[in-house]
């Protein structure tokens, strides 16, 4: 693909509202932080911070004085969501052409951006249609505001019926030691097959957020690695990640510096094929086949 994204990618749902609420001098120091680290791209959605969340950054991102050229930004849009700010009755998803460009062009405006670097569609609807998407999606890309298109939940099958009209560049999906189907039910294969960029949300899975025999299990191996890598756990847990031959950019969550600073650092290290197995097989809780 034409454009560049950080192989670790900063997510921003947990900056706002829907998590530690940063302040904006906060989160220009977050910005400057996630430069300096080498992590260049930001992940947002309309629905962050039931949709005041891009707001919050695009305010932030003036104030910092960064180069719109410096930074990649990446967007969602087509969950009607509900909550204080939209009168939806039921959560539910819309994808005509028309919305989504309302959608990508609100997104540009709160963003304080010109153009999206990559503009996904958030959930796979049933009722979408490929047209509606082509029509918004070539506009949108004829009028320099947006530089790349793609997907985020979607399955091979779903995949193929929009790239049967628009040119599909990522597609960003649950992906950790902890949820792992997409390397079996031909998700991460047909990404490679059909070159577009996988990136996974949620890349450190349940392993801090729940105490389980599943998680137990990790944890044993983990303590063992942590000796023999010299490198903390949610650090082996983003280099099992980043092992997959289909070049996975880990979406993280954590709006802490020190977290963002080893998350970046995950990068240098080279798990060897023995010691992913090891996680693998402690997270299924069986030998592979
Ligand atoms: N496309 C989609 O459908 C979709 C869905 C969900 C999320 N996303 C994107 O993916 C991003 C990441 O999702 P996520 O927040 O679930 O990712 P995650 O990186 O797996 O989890 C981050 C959370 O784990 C906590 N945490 C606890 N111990 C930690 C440790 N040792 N190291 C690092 N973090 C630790 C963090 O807390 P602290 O903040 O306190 O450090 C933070 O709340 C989101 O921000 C969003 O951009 C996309």
């Amino acid at each position: 693909m034409s454009h560049k994204f950080s192989r670790i990618i900063q997510g921003c749902m947990g900056w706002g509202i829907w998590g530690s609420d940063l302040s904006e001098s906060e989160m220009v120091r977050r910005i400057h932080h996630c430069l300096e680290q080498g992590i260049t791209t930001f992940d947002h959605a309309d629905i962050y911070g039931d949709y005041t969340t891009e707001a919050a950054f695009g305010k932030a991102f003036i104030s910092s004085g960064v180069k719109r050229e410096d930074i990649q930004v990446i967007t969602k849009c087509g969950i009607q969501y509900v909550g204080n700010t939209r009168d939806n009755e039921i959560k539910h998803y819309q994808y005509d052409a028309e919305y989504i460009i309302w959608s990508a062009e609100k997104s540009i405006s709160d963003l304080k951006v010109d153009y999206l670097d990559l503009l996904l569609l958030h959930r796979p609807s049933p009722l979408i249609q490929p047209d509606e998407v082509a029509k918004a999606v070539d506009k949108l890309t004829s009028e320099g505001k947006i530089k790349s298109f793609g997907l985020s939940n979607f399955t091979p099958s779903q995949t193929e019926l929009i790239a049967s009209r628009s040119k599909v560049s990522a597609n960003q999906i649950e992906f950790s030691i902890t949820a792992f189907e997409a390397m079996w039910d031909g998700s991460l294969d047909h990404m490679m097959l059909n070159n577009v960029t996988p990136m996974c949300w949620s890349p450190l899975g349940t392993v801090f957020k729940e105490n389980n025999e599943q998680t137990k299990r990790i944890h044993e191996v983990l303590d063992e690695l942590v000796r023999k890598y010299d490198a903390s756990k949610d650090q082996l847990l983003l280099a099992w990640i980043l092992k997959h031959p289909s070049g996975i950019h880990p979406v993280i969550g954590t709006a802490t510096p020190e977290r963002i600073t080893k998350a970046s650092e995950a990068v240098t290290i080279d798990l060897s094929e023995i010691d992913w197995f090891r996680l693998l097989v402690a997270s299924q809780g069986h030998k592979v086949a």
